[in-house]
């Protein structure tokens, strides 16, 4: 028995890799036991991101022994914490990304007290779940790749979904300049509310030949390099660092056109950040909360039972407005 006064939960499991039809909601799973530095969270609301459903399919560079519950991002309330655990106590509203021992598509989830963070008032459980993955990948990128300086000029070549939008937020907050491109109207407007000083959409033929026209970009943040980067390789200012966060496929660039500026071109993987990296991600990312520049727009929220559609939904997308999270409970 745990805690919670109960041994089992409801939770997604998922005990085939393969499309979203194995994704089904079960009664009785076991709620994990906490470990000494863990911290165990009631999950209101599970964070969806593309990475979830490589990993579902087996193709990604993780592949949980099954069965499994996905998610890495989510938002509730601690339950009960380890012997060892010094910063949360039940009670504590907290966000959880990329350390959770089981994922948060189910009522409780365990995660290390690093990859606990506390959820200020100010936002929503909601909001929480938006917030791990697409934050720190977009600081990640941003500053500790990129090494982005006030007043560079920025181009987010995706910037109406979870994490273009996150990168305009802090972008903006951290006094860079920043241009955003979206596929539909609704995408722009979006990222033009979020502080965009200029936005251009992706979709139609003459936005490249707008942009190029323009002042170069010292960063760029690729959403789909697979079809950009060659594209990107021609916008960037002498020493300017293109980095690819998302990719989907193969792309024919001309390495020539690198040497001439000594421009970069670099990947991001949020998976990789060492523990110090993580401490810099998280102090920056709470840094934003405590003073609202860390807003998280959630476009859908969907049920435990919908749970495989927003997986169908990120991938498919006809046009990116945020977020997508699924209620896990009230
Ligand atoms: N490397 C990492 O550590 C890491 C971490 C997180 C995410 N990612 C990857 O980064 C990508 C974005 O993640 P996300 O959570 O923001 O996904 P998302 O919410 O689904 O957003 C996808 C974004 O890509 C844009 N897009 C679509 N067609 C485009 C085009 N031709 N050119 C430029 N952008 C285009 C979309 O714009 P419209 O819908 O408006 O057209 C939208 O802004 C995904 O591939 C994801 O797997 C990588």
């Amino acid at each position: 028995m745990t805690s919670v006064g109960r041994s089992i939960m409801r939770a997604v499991l998922v005990r085939q890799f393969g499309g979203v039809e194995q994704m089904k909601v079960e009664n009785d799973v076991p709620i994990p036991s906490v470990g000494d530095k863990q911290v165990l969270i009631r999950v209101f609301i599970s964070g969806v991101n593309p990475v979830d459903t490589y990993i579902r399919e087996g193709v990604f560079v993780v592949r949980p022994d099954l069965p499994y519950t996905p998610g890495y991002d989510g938002a509730g309330v601690v339950e009960a914490v380890g012997k060892r655990v010094t910063q949360f106590k039940p009670g504590d509203r907290v966000f959880t990304s990329h350390g959770t021992q089981i994922g948060t598509l189910a009522e409780f989830t365990c995660a290390d007290e690093t990859r606990v963070f506390p959820l200020d008032d100010k936002l929503t459980f909601t909001q929480g779940a938006g917030i791990g993955i697409p934050y720190f990948t977009a600081y990640r990128a941003l500053f500790q790749k990129a090494h982005a300086k006030k007043g560079e000029r920025v181009l987010i070549h995706g910037a109406s979904g979870a994490v273009g939008l996150a990168a305009v937020q802090i972008g903006k907050a951290h006094g860079l300049c920043i241009v955003g491109t979206a596929g539909t109207k609704e995408g722009l407007e979006l990222v033009k509310n979020m502080g965009a000083d200029a936005v251009f959409n992706h979709r139609e033929k003459q936005y490249m030949a707008q942009l190029e026209q323009g002042e170069k970009f010292d960063v760029i943040l690729e959403m789909l390099a697979n079809v950009n980067l060659g594209k990107d390789l021609t916008l960037m200012s002498p020493r300017g660092r293109t980095i690819v966060i998302g990719s989907r496929g193969t792309v024919t660039i001309d390495p020539r056109l690198l040497m001439g500026l000594e421009s970069s071109v670099m990947g991001v993987a949020l998976l990789t950040a060492t523990p110090d990296e993580w401490k810099d991600l998280t102090a920056g990312v709470v840094e934003g909360i405590k003073a609202g520049w860390v807003k998280p727009i959630v476009d859908k929220v969907y049920t435990l039972e919908e749970a495989g559609n927003a997986h169908h939904d990120i991938i498919n997308s006809k046009g990116a407005k945020g977020n997508l999270v699924v209620k896990v409970q009230d």
